[in-house]
């Protein structure tokens, strides 16, 4: 789907990805073997050798693969394929690490097996892609009609918004199989995080726990925002991506009223100065960012404008473009000094603030890719 962007606005994007490209290419030689999670003195860090499950273990990928292909850069498709083959050791449960999997293997494997296999047609890949699925499938609660985010006894019956946007993974197993179990499991989650976890003014909470027998509410947790009823910016910015995601999957317009109502909330909150802070309910001092949030949020504000109406893509895609300004003027570093481009992301309110994050990385890139008019899509 063609986006309308002005020539100002066209060459802006044009510079900003010469600049990538340049510093990827240094840098994808230079981390090679790693799969990087942080920076240490400006040098990528290797996540895999303390944490082989973590969450963000596909992103590094995820990165590889956007370059590849949009370059046609061999050099990305083997540095991708060399992390998909390291990351087998935790799918396949050889490290012992099966079990420390979780709701997040959507994110992992997507960006590891699902985009090698929808740009390469791998059938290893595929395979790879299915196991995930069935994995997160299996974490759905039947009678609380949601996937279960953690591991550990006791978080059974904790919900977090960020699970939405792991169910592109369920929405592909269908697609890959025609067997529609996946997505009904992911249709089911959707509709419980919707009424549970989006509050009618367009923010969300983190965290909902559900009795694991009846599916009712116990109560909602602050989780890594400020504290409970706050409102985390990356939360809301999976929200907004989460469900327009969810929309394009299965045309249900009630996920992309909801993508639309939550980016209507987040618009409200960064109207000075485009930068997300890490909560949109916290003290005003001291002023904590995330600029993670302002990159996954533009993503899906994005592929809002190209659903909407005529005369109202505008108004979610000149946000997209004004965050990703605001980013790359202000916290972009497009020298060889650090190996990130996008500085200061967050991990929660109370830790990790300030600090280069991979996923940082990778969603200010597929958004510029996206501005670019590139048709790919891991999601
Ligand atoms: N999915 C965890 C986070 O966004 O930090």
């Amino acid at each position: 789907m063609m986006l309308k962007i002005s020539t100002e606005d066209q060459q802006w994007v044009d510079t900003v990805w010469e600049k990538i490209k340049i510093k990827m290419n240094f840098v994808s030689k230079k981390t090679a073997g790693k799969i990087p999670y942080t920076t240490v003195n400006g040098t990528y860090d290797d996540k895999f050798l303390e944490d082989p499950a973590w969450w963000t273990n596909g992103f590094w990928s995820g990165i590889l693969w956007l370059m590849y292909s949009e370059t046609g850069n061999e050099q990305y498709k083997t540095l991708a394929e060399e992390v998909e083959t390291r990351m087998d050791e935790v799918l396949y449960g050889l490290d012992g690490s099966f079990e420390d999997l979780y709701h997040d293997v959507g994110f992992m494997w997507m960006l590891l097996s699902v985009a090698n296999y929808r740009l390469t047609c791998n059938p290893k890949s595929r395979v790879r892609g299915l196991i995930a699925a069935n994995h997160l499938a299996a974490r759905f609660n039947i009678n609380g009609g949601f996937i279960t985010a953690w591991n550990s006894k006791e978080r059974e019956g904790w919900s977090i918004i960020d699970t939405l946007m792991n169910l592109p993974l369920l929405y592909w197993a269908t697609e890959e199989t025609g067997y529609t179990r996946y997505r009904q499991i992911a249709q089911a989650h959707a509709d419980k995080t919707a009424e549970n976890v989006v509050r009618d003014d367009g923010s969300v909470t983190h965290i909902v726990e559900y009795d694991c027998e009846k599916g009712e509410v116990i109560k909602t947790l602050g989780g890594q925002g400020y504290g409970e009823g706050s409102s985390w910016s990356r939360g809301q910015s999976w929200a907004i991506y989460g469900f327009v995601l969810s929309y394009i999957h299965t045309l249900n317009q009630s996920y992309l009223d909801i993508a639309k109502r939550v980016a209507h909330y987040f618009i409200a909150c960064i109207s000075d100065t485009y930068i997300p802070r890490i909560d949109f309910r916290s003290p005003e001092e001291p002023v904590y960012i995330d600029t993670t949030a302002g990159a996954i949020a533009a993503c899906g504000m994005i592929e809002i404008s190209k659903h909407v109406p005529e005369h109202e893509k505008n108004l979610y895609l000149r946000s997209a473009i004004n965050i990703l300004k605001a980013l790359e003027k202000e916290q972009c570093d497009w020298t060889v000094k650090k190996d990130s481009i996008l500085q200061n992301g967050s991990e929660s309110y109370s830790s990790g603030r300030h600090k280069s994050i991979i996923y940082g990385d990778y969603y200010f890139i597929e958004a510029i890719l996206k501005l670019k008019g590139s048709g790919i899509s891991f999601w």
